[in-house]
């Protein structure tokens, strides 16, 4: 007898700064516990959680909110990384799976689909300009022939509209 309650397996979205805690919470919760990453945090760059975590909120708040309550450096700060340990596209990758893991354990629909891709689209922009690498998306090694297909398609038609009217 459910009435017109959801089903019991359904997860709420994202709806706020409420959320966002939650998230962010239970994501460094499992980060610090992670055998790839947790040191990075703890040992390396010995974070101080009680600013780090506020910080993350205002972070994704504006991502997914537009709240404009982050003052931040997320280039800096992980650069300064780079000579101290690794920061590899494994780091990032598993960064990713623990990010997804538990955004789809809390949250469902399009707030919780758009913040797994903002992760996704900064994770790879973060790799690549701190290690000074190709964004892995744009590699041509990682393309499905689809994709390959469209792009050169896009790269004709740039090529014809930067052509002089005859
Ligand atoms: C290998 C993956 C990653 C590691 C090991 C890592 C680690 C760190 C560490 C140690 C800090 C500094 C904390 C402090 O000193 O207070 C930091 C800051 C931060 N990280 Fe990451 N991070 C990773 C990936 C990411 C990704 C993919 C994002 C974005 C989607 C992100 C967003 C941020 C932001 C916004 C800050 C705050 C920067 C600031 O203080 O201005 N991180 N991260």
């Amino acid at each position: 007898m459910n009435g017109d309650n959801p089903p019991a397996t359904a997860k709420p979205d994202l709806q706020g700064r409420a959320e966002i805690e939650q998230l962010v919470n239970a994501f460094y919760g499992k980060v610090r516990k992670d055998e790839m990453l947790g040191f990075i945090f703890d040992d390396v760059a010995k974070v101080d959680w009680e600013s780090h975590l506020p910080k993350m909120y205002s972070f994704w708040e504006t991502v997914i909110f537009g709240a404009g309550t982050f003052r931040g450096n997320p280039m800096a700060a992980h650069a300064k990384l780079v000579p101290q340990t690794e920061m590899g596209l494994p780091q990032f990758q598993r960064w990713l799976t623990l990010f997804r893991e538990t955004v789809d354990t809390l949250f469902e629909g399009e707030r919780a689909a758009h913040i797994k891709n903002c992760a996704e689209d900064m994770a790879n922009v973060i790799y690549s300009r701190i290690n000074g690498v190709p964004d892995p998306r744009f590699d041509p090694a990682n393309l499905t022939p689809e994709q390959r297909e469209r792009y050169s398609r896009y790269r004709e038609q740039a090529a014809e509209a930067a052509q002089p009217s005859a």
